[in-house]
């Protein structure tokens, strides 16, 4: 497909710096495997999966041959009071790779709305089961989970949420993770467990029969890797257990191999009731977002409706579209045939290896990492987010895409990568943060 764009001025670009792009544009307009080509014909290289979500890496033919398949069998159906046979079959799939005991999942189309769809089932089930005074929802600073109402709402990012007024009454937010004597932790911070008896203060201040649900990132994605510290999970899911508060893991970043196993539950023994997942879900190749919980949250759901009647009035027209499922299941057989998540976790040592090696640069101020997620922090300069804008920009140029929030360099590479990507990840790194 051969698209030339003559002007760029109708196009509003998300989270995007509009006008300085519209000087000097970074087009991209072919990828394959790990790699992009530029509207100048350059090559770069994927550092960051796109955007956390081309896992397999790009122009996977398996996944478009099942796309196009699809599409001329079944282009679409309605979802509500319908369906077609795959979506039972990819829910079966992903309650075999999800944790044991979640075995119902619900369909969106984006991380933001599986967000949405978590909170409004967790909300949904305290009042199923006569709770429903439980109405606050619980997020915690720093914290991305979309950009819809209910996710801003229990989000924790002063950027995403200053323009947009007061959001959902009743959020309360956690401290966030990060603490100055983590610096350059690898791996979990040994400090911080602590911070999680927030949500304790949290009940002795509202009272546990006004909180419906408390949701965190696993691994706090977008704000740039701020990792659990050691027990800091643990102590959440006590806290949430003591008080029959639903925890819920927004795994849109983390989920299918990110942190080296399926999900976060498998690599840190902390299990949600309900999770949220997107992204490599179809290897960021269709839209499509989803929501899985545990049997006692769609039991409950279920049984408190009346024989015959609909029992959760949320959805949406293309919740397990069928083209979304058919990515998703050719995506899912690329994970298992070629064991992406076992191999994230064996090329985690040597990637965060490359990504530590950054510390001898006195302008790093510190750097984060578990799995195939990392980050790295730059020293401001010339107000917040200057500098790492600037990275970004000569990142692209020496042929490095990466993305960046604020001054935190955030890495997340397609689990396809071999030693000798991260190799060229880490030179051209090294090469821009030494001529800072
Ligand atoms: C943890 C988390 N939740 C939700 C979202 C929102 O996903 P989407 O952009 O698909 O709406 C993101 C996106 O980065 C995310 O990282």
């Amino acid at each position: 497909m051969n698209y030339v764009a003559n002007t760029l001025e109708h196009y509003w670009m998300p989270f995007t710096a509009n006008r300085d792009f519209k000087e000097n544009p970074r087009l991209i307009v072919k990828a394959e495997g790990m790699y992009y080509t530029t509207h100048r014909g350059d090559t770069v290289l994927d550092g960051s999966a796109g955007l956390f979500c081309v896992a397999a890496g790009h122009g996977r033919r398996e996944i478009a041959d099942a796309v196009a398949r699809q599409f001329m069998e079944l282009d679409y159906g309605p979802p509500f009071q319908f369906s077609h046979p795959a979506v039972f079959e990819l829910s079966r799939r992903l309650s075999e790779i999800l944790p044991d005991g979640m075995n119902h999942v619900f369909y969106a189309n984006s991380g933001s709305e599986a967000v949405e769809s978590a909170l409004k089932i967790a909300l949904a089930y305290q009042r199923a089961r006569g709770q429903g005074t439980r109405q606050r929802l619980v997020g915690r600073e720093r914290a991305y989970h979309g950009v819809n109402f209910g996710g801003l709402s229990v989000a924790g990012l002063v950027k995403n949420r200053e323009a947009f007024g007061l959001g959902l009454p009743g959020a309360v937010h956690l401290r966030h993770t990060w603490l100055p004597e983590q610096r350059f932790s690898r791996g979990q911070p040994e400090a911080g467990a602590m911070l999680a008896d927030d949500l304790q203060r949290f009940v002795d201040l509202h009272g546990a029969d006004n909180i419906a649900a408390c949701i965190v990132e696993p691994i706090a994605g977008s704000c740039g890797c701020q990792v659990p510290p050691k027990g800091y999970l643990e102590r959440l899911r006590e806290i949430c257990d003591r008080h029959g508060i639903l925890l819920i893991f927004d795994e849109v970043i983390t989920g299918f191999g990110r942190t080296g196993n399926g999900f976060a539950p498998q690599s840190f023994g902390v299990t949600p009731d309900i999770m949220t997942m997107a992204k490599a879900l179809t290897n960021g190749n269709v839209p499509m977002g989803a929501v899985a919980v545990r049997d006692a949250v769609y039991d409950t759901v279920i049984d408190a409706a009346p024989e015959g009647s609909i029992e959760l009035f949320h959805g949406y027209t293309y919740s397990g579209c069928p083209v979304a499922v058919a990515a998703a299941l050719a995506t899912l057989d690329i994970y298992a045939k070629e064991d992406l998540f076992a191999r994230a976790g064996a090329m985690s040592p040597y990637f965060l290896d490359a990504v530590f090696g950054l510390r001898e640069f006195d302008v790093v101020t510190d750097i984060r990492g578990y799995g195939m997620l990392a980050a790295f922090d730059v020293a401001p300069d010339g107000g917040p987010g200057a500098r790492g804008y600037e990275i970004l920009k000569r990142l692209y140029e020496k042929g490095l895409l990466v993305k960046v929030t604020g001054d935190s360099i955030l890495l997340s590479p397609p689990l396809i990568a071999e030693q000798s990507h991260i190799d060229e990840m880490a030179d051209k790194l090294r090469a821009v943060i030494g001529s800072l």
